[in-house]
């Protein structure tokens, strides 16, 4: 699989010397944080066939079975204040609409903040993690995402039947995980390049594909749901929202998650 995903990278692409490939681990993100704490270089990817504990935002697991997926971890370290990097997640979500679109022929709707989505199904998590210095500073930052790719419906555990889906359930057609690694790569290298200098371009083009935006939502706040119309995502990727009593609120996908008052989506 690394010769094939490598096979498929332009000749321009200039990480390949810091691409990983492990069949099964734990998680990408948690084996990319111990190699970035010994030192590994920006620009580090790890993709891993299988993940035995892949996790996802707010401690939940993501499911990651061998052959079917892609389980991806980029290491970046940008020279920066945290605070310049809150548009993160939302500049990975838009460049996997790009990879998506190269690599499978379709351009999948993001729902805020961090799904990749299509038909009301989700095909795509990302979870960005920071890492510091002990004295505060900046040190790290991982970009996780998980790609269904090859699942039909019955591939996935009942629970998740109705809201999962993947690439090839969306096209009808057989999926090159390889062709698709290579287009992650080649798409986060792209948006790492202007993360820091183009940001406005990087949130127009998260709005642009955010199908969130628009709708009525329920928030979601522990055991407090609340319901509203999402108007907009701002510049630090919070939701902008109209409550029916008139108050405008931006609400941070930390503290909230949204689903659509019919549904996951
Ligand atoms: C989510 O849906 O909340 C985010 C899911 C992120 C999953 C990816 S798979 C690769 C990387 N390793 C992990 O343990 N998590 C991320």
């Amino acid at each position: 699989m690394k010769e094939q995903i490598l096979s498929q990278l332009s000749p321009g692409y200039p990480w390949k010397d810091r691409f990983h490939y492990i069949e099964s681990l734990n998680s990408t993100n948690d084996r990319l944080k111990t190699m970035a704490k010994q030192g590994a270089p920006h620009g580090t990817v790890l993709i891993a066939d299988r993940q035995t504990g892949g996790h996802g935002r707010r401690g939940r697991s993501f499911l990651s079975p061998g052959g079917v997926g892609i389980y991806f971890s980029l290491l970046l370290r940008p020279e920066c204040a945290p605070t310049e990097l809150m548009h993160l997640t939302c500049a990975t979500a838009a460049a996997m609409c790009d990879a998506v679109e190269a690599a499978a022929g379709f351009r999948p709707g993001i729902k805020w903040t961090n799904d990749l989505v299509c038909g009301g199904r989700k095909l795509c998590g990302i979870l960005t993690e920071l890492g510091f210095r002990p004295n505060g500073e900046l040190d790290y930052a991982i970009i996780g995402i998980g790609v269904n790719c090859c699942q039909r419906k019955a591939d996935f555990p009942p629970e998740l039947q109705d809201i999962a889906g993947s690439l090839a359930m969306v096209t009808g057609r057989d999926i090159d995980r390889a062709k698709v690694a290579a287009a992650m790569m080649e798409a986060l290298y792209v948006m790492s390049q202007s993360l820091l200098s183009g940001k406005e371009a990087l949130l127009a083009s998260y709005r642009k594909d955010c199908i969130t935006i628009g709708q009525e939502v329920s928030l979601v706040r522990g055991d407090e749901i609340r319901h509203g119309k999402a108007l907009d995502v701002d510049d630090d990727g919070a939701l902008v929202v109209a409550f029916p009593d008139g108050k405008i609120e931006h609400v941070n996908s930390g503290e909230v998650s949204v689903r659509g008052m019919y549904g996951y989506v």
